[in-house]
C-alpha cells in the first residue's frame, strides 16, 4: 500500500503530497522516501504543477527515519544502499517546495522540512534532531541545514543533546516563515502555493535557484549569477508581458515562455 497521497490541483497550479504511515509517525522507510522523491520529480516535470506543497498529519510532518528498520544495518549495508542520493534529488528541484509542518519534525522529518523551500508550522510544531540519543548524528543535512538556519551556538546545543524546540522558537530563530493555529496551516500553505503558482513560472524558478546559490556561493558568485539570471528573463515573453501589463494598466497573462 501506498504512503504518500497526491493530490494534483488542489488550487490551481498546486499539487499536494501527504505521507501517510501514520501509525509510525510518518517514519520514513526507505520505500516512502523512494516513492516521495520520485512523485516530487514527476511532479518537477509536469506542466501542470508549479508549486508543491509536502505535509504529514496534525500528530507528525515526520518522526524521522525509521529506526526499526536500520537499527540492524552495517556501515557497508548503509553505505551500499547510499539513500541520501535519494535526498539529494528534492534539493535539485527546480519549482517551489513548501512544507506545512504539524506535530513532530525529528531527525530525517527535519532534514526533510529543511529540504523544502519554505516552511508554515502550526503553533503544534516539534522540531529537533535527535539522533544523538540512539548513537549516531543527523545524516541528511541536519548538521549544515539547522546551523546555517539558526546559528551556531543553537544549533549545537539542539544537536549534541536531541532537545525538541518548539514552532515559536523556529519561527523566533528564523527557520520558519510564520507560525499559525493547527487548523490553518495546511491552508495557509496552500494559499501562499497559490500564490506563488500565479507568478510567471520562469521567473519563480530563477528567483528559488537564486535565493538557494546564497547558501552555496560566495557574494560575488551569488551576485553575478543573479545578475545573469535577471539579464536572461528579458529573453521571456513573460517579461514582456509583465512590463507590459503593468504600463497598460492591466492584470498580466503568464505563458511560462
Ligand atoms: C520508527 C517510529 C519512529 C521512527 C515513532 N515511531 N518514531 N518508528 N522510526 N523514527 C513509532 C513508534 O515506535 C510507535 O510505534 C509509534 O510510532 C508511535 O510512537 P510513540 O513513541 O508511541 O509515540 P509518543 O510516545 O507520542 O512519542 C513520540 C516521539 C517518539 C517523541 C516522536 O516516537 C520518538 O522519539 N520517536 C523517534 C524520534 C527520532 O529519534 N527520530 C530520529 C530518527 S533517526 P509502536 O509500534 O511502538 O506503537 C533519523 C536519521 C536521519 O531520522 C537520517 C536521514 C534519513
Amino acid at each position: 500500500m501506498s504512503h504518500l497521497l497526491v493530490e494534483k490541483g488542489v488550487k490551481p497550479g498546486v499539487a499536494l503530497l501527504r505521507l501517510n504511515r501514520p501509525e509510525s509517525l510518518n517514519a520514513l522507510n526507505r520505500a516512502l522516501v523512494a516513492e516521495l522523491t520520485d512523485t516530487l520529480v514527476r511532479l518537477d516535470n509536469d506542466p501542470e504543477v508549479r508549486v508543491m506543497v509536502l505535509t504529514g498529519d496534525e500528530r507528525a510532518f515526520a518522526a524521522g527515519a525509521d529506526i526499526k528498520e536500520m537499527a540492524e544495518d552495517s556501515a557497508v549495508d548503509m553505505l551500499l544502499l547510499d539513500q541520501f542520493q535519494r535526498w539529494d534529488q528534492i534539493k535539485r528541484l527546480k519549482k517551489p517546495l513548501i512544507a506545512a509542518v504539524s506535530g513532530y519534525a525529528l531527525g530525517g522529518g527535519c532534514e526533510l522540512a529543511m529540504l523544502c523551500d519554505i516552511i508554515i508550522a502550526s503553533e503544534t510544531a516539534q522540531f529537533g534532531q535527535p539522533e544523538i540519543k540512539i548513537g549516531v548524528i543527523p545524516g541528511a543535512g541536519g548538521t549544515q541545514r539547522l546551523t546555517r538556519a539558526i546559528g551556531k551556538s543553537r544549533a549545537m546545543e539542539y544537536i549534541l543533546t536531541g532537545r525538541f524546540f518548539s514552532a515559536k522558537q523556529a519561527e523566533s530563530w528564523g527557520l520558519v516563515s510564520r507560525v499559525v493555529p493547527p487548523e490553518l496551516y495546511l491552508e495557509e500553505a496552500l494559499n501562499l502555493a497559490a500564490e506563488i503558482a500565479s507568478m510567471p513560472p520562469i521567473a519563480v524558478q530563477m528567483a528559488k535557484q537564486a535565493v538557494n546559490k546564497a547558501y552555496e556561493l560566495s557574494l560575488e558568485e551569488g551576485l553575478h549569477f543573479e545578475r545573469k539570471n535577471f539579464y536572461l528573463l528579458f529573453a521571456t515573453n513573460d517579461q514582456k508581458e509583465g512590463m507590459r501589463a503593468f504600463m497598460e494598466k492591466r492584470p498580466p497573462t503568464w505563458q511560462g515562455k
